[in-house]
């Protein structure tokens, strides 16, 4: 494994209670794979990311295990590493790109000069040399002309292009993880499979291990061969992509499903939601946090957090009532 998550949980203070953005999440990354998760907004994907990254703010309270195997290292603990080793392994072991490019670039340098100075981060080589690097990096992101791209500001390029210098900058130290949280959700749908497509791309030619994050169920199943579904802080189901897809078994992944067009949606036909909305995390009942919007809730379902149980093998749902895979 390259990536082992073991009971992470994420707390932020607060009255009277404090608020569990992740509760308990448990799972793996094997080398070379992608891992989709996926999960309506506010159910703590960001903040698993975020947990990785060692990017969280100094008030979460951050509890369990982050293992990560650098280099064919021996795993270490990442929520254990002093502030040095953790910049280290920024950039170089493990990258993320984000929802909206702009946030994240520096609106007043050449976008070439950024990628050079992530470069020069994580390794001692001369401004010129880390300029070709960069150049080159464009090149690999299939931005045209990219010498002269290089020296352009973020606000000249359009959307899908500052994701693409994002992805560059991400992969430029070839990281071994990139997390991707919702790396398309901010561009339209043209650009979105573009972008996807550059992804597997780079996935085949870099051997990249990838955490793919979205709340589209869709998005993720083009790009993952395992899906991780979130409801609430807490992992609900866990399974191959095609096991998802034919057989999923937690309602909360079934209602995802019935909510993603396919090839045999009838035309004209409204796509079915979800009933009701994600209760605020400070609501979320004591037992199954999906309870109120389940239609095959029965009265235990509110009493206690169901067990994440493995119904096949390699395929997890946190469901006692439907606790076997089932096909749509
Ligand atoms: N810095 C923070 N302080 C307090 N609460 C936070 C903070 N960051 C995230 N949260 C809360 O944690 C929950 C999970 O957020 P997040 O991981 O961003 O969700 P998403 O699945 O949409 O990425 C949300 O309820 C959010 O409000
Ligand atoms: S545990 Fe109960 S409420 Fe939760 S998803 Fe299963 S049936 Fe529905
Ligand atoms: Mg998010």
């Amino acid at each position: 494994m390259l990536l082992e998550i073991k009971n992470l949980s994420v707390e932020f203070p607060g009255t009277p209670t404090p608020l569990v953005a992740v509760h308990e999440l448990g799972f793996g990354l094997a080398r070379g794979e992608v891992l989709g998760l996926v999960g309506e907004s506010g159910s703590g994907k960001s903040v698993t990311s975020l947990a990785i990254m060692r990017l969280l703010p100094p008030q979460a309270i951050i509890r369990g295990e982050i293992r990560f195997a650098a280099n064919d290292r021996a795993p270490q603990d990442l929520l254990q590493l002093g502030a040095e080793e953790i910049r280290d392994l920024r950039g170089s072991g493990i990258s993320m790109i984000f929802q909206e490019p702009m946030t994240a670039l520096n609106p007043v340098m050449r976008v070439g000069e950024q990628i050079a100075e992530a470069v020069r981060a994580h390794s001692l080589i001369s401004r010129q040399e880390s300029w070709k690097r960069a150049v080159e990096a464009l090149r690999e992101v299939a931005i045209p002309d990219p010498e002269r791209r290089a020296s352009d500001y973020p606000h000249q390029l359009s959307g899908g292009m500052r994701q693409r210098v994002m992805i560059a900058m991400a992969i430029v130290n070839r990281p071994q993880l990139l997390i991707a949280d919702e790396p398309t959700t901010a561009l339209d749908v043209t650009i979105q499979a573009q972008i996807l497509d550059l992804l597997a791309e780079l996935r085949a030619k870099f051997g990249l291990t990838m955490l793919f994050i979205s709340h589209d169920l869709a998005v993720v199943s083009k790009v993952a061969d395992r899906v991780a579904v979130m409801y609430s802080g807490n992992l609900v189901e866990l399974a191959p992509r095609a096991e998802i897809f034919s057989t999923a078994a937690h309602p909360y992944t079934r209602g995802l499903l019935k909510a993603v067009p396919t090839l045999k949606t009838a035309r004209g036909r409204p796509l079915e939601t979800i009933e009701g909305t994600v209760p605020p995390l400070r609501d979320v009942p004591p037992g199954c946090g999906f309870e109120p919007r389940c239609h095959l809730r029965v009265p235990e379902c509110a009493r206690a957090l169901p067990p994440l149980i493995e119904i096949a093998p390699g395929h997890w749902a946190r469901c006692p009532v439907a606790n076997r895979p089932r096909a749509l």
